[in-house]
């Protein structure tokens, strides 16, 4: 086609995790030579990084292959790549269920992605799955964001919650070393990043596996991020509510660059369904932390998850689950419809709950959810918020976008321009979004 460079597309599903794991693939691309093409349709290299903590991602993944398969028949110079966490679980039997995928890979074998795929010869034949023991942190990066960044403080997960199956697919957890994480930070802020979000599978367990003479915990961690020039926001996702100890509350209420805002993910209100999942905290215990959060952290936004349908729950656990976020009254949620994973403990628990249950609870959850968020936000109408601009409004280019301290999105008729913080009179909210406009234009 006369070309001269190869492209490449990488289409990514799952978490933030995995959001900053493809911009670590596009870096190792582009250090190949290879250019982003606009989208999957010309590019000479596919790569999928997928998610397996739901069946859902599973089965939109099979109808994005399909696309890719297609392609190739019409091009089969293409290189089609699957990795990240369902190429994991399923390294058995990937190339069998996909036989015209040419590269698998985990989310722990980034690195070798570039050995995979050779510079300007695509074809690099069956290649199969490394070792899960990098750090792929220090891989060139495309970062998609100029004021904004993911930094990456562990890889892998402990806990054994009966439902997750991501302590199969991305192994025990390995926290980064301190000087590293930090050097990163400050490598950013001299690029012009003003805020950066902390990445775990368990970020507040960080720091509990380096050696004794490095050995230390999150709360200095997030201090010794705030003491970096520039940085103005740190956020962290996500802590676990059984690692929340007191210098992590006491570092967030005491660095000025730590949002109020915590993402704190309940599963359920149930003491007897956490039991059953293994969350080893209890419906008091949890609420006893929401108390403290708020006590040290004056005007702290509270996120969760929340999974209905767990096997076992009954509709006597389901109205806990309801109390408890009625009571805490959660300024976002995350709210899932449990989904058997192949391997975890509870798949094989016998007492599923009937598909119509779940759906049935989960509209009930969402409508809670929403009420409660919408009053929350609705208590912001005419305060002032400093917002960190991002851009353009998704749906009016003429009003910019961009987030509070305690991580809603706001609307806003304004002039700044991205990566500004600003003032924001908010004058309406719905229970995604607050709208304004920028106090220098009120004062005007
Ligand atoms: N089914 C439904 N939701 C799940 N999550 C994790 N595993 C499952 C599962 N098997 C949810 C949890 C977790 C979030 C990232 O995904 O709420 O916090
Ligand atoms: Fe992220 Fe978990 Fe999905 Fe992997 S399985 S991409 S860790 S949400």
């Amino acid at each position: 086609m006369g070309r001269s460079m190869r492209r490449y597309h990488v289409t990514t599903f799952g978490c933030q995790m995995n959001a900053h794991d493809s911009e670590r693939i596009k870096g190792m691309l582009e250090s190949l030579g290879l250019g982003e093409a606009p989208g999957p349709e010309t590019a000479d290299v596919l790569v999928f990084n997928t998610c397996t903590i739901r069946e859902k991602p599973d089965t939109r993944l099979a109808a994005y292959l399909g696309d890719a398969a297609a392609r190739k028949r019409r091009h089969p110079e293409t290189v089609i790549a699957v990795g990240g966490c369902y190429a994991e679980a399923q390294r058995e039997r990937i190339f069998q269920l996909y036989p015209f995928v040419d590269v698998a890979f985990g989310p722990g074998s980034i690195p070798h992605l570039g050995e995979w795929i050779s510079a300007g010869g695509l074809a690099v034949g069956r290649s199969r799955f490394g070792a899960h023991d990098h750090f792929a942190a220090d891989l060139p990066m495309h970062r998609e964001r100029r004021h904004q960044a993911w930094v990456q403080v562990s890889m892998g997960c402990n806990s054994i919650c009966s439902y997750c199956i991501v302590p199969a697919v991305r192994g025990r957890e390995q926290s980064r070393r301190p000087g590293e994480i930090v050097a990163e930070v400050t490598g950013l802020a001299a690029e012009g990043v003003r805020e950066v979000t902390l990445l775990g599978q368990n970020v507040n367990s960080w720091g509990r596996d380096l050696q004794p003479a490095l050995r230390t915990e999150f709360g200095e961690l997030l201090r010794a991020v705030d003491a970096v020039e520039g940085i103005e926001r740190i956020r962290f996702t996500s802590p676990h509510p059984k690692d929340f100890r007191e210098p992590v509350i006491r570092a967030i209420a005491e660095c000025d660059a730590v949002c109020e805002h915590v993402h704190l993910p309940l599963q359920s209100g149930s003491t007897r369904v956490l039991r059953r999942m293994r969350r080893t905290y209890s419906r008091e215990r949890y609420l006893a932390l929401v108390e403290r959060l708020r006590s040290a952290i004056p005007d702290l936004a509270l996120g969760t998850d929340v999974i209905v349908g767990f096997p076992g729950e009954t509709e006597d656990d389901f109205a806990e689950t309801l109390e408890v976020v009625e009571q805490v009254g959660f300024d976002s949620a995350f709210t899932f419809v449990y989904s058997p994973r192949r391997g975890t403990e509870a798949a094989a628990m016998p007492d599923q709950v009937a598909d119509e249950v779940k759906g049935e609870r989960l509209e009930r959850l969402v409508d809670l959810v929403q009420r409660r968020a919408a009053e929350r936000n609705q208590a912001r109408v005419g305060r002032t918020e400093a917002v960190l601009v991002e851009g353009a409004s998704r749906t009016d280019a003429s009003l910019l976008r961009g987030r509070t301290r305690r991580n809603t999105t706001v609307v806003f008729a304004g002039s700044a321009a991205p990566g500004d913080l600003v003032d924001v009179v908010v004058e309406s909210a719905t229970s995604t979004t607050l709208r304004g406009r920028e106090a220098a234009l009120v004062a005007a």
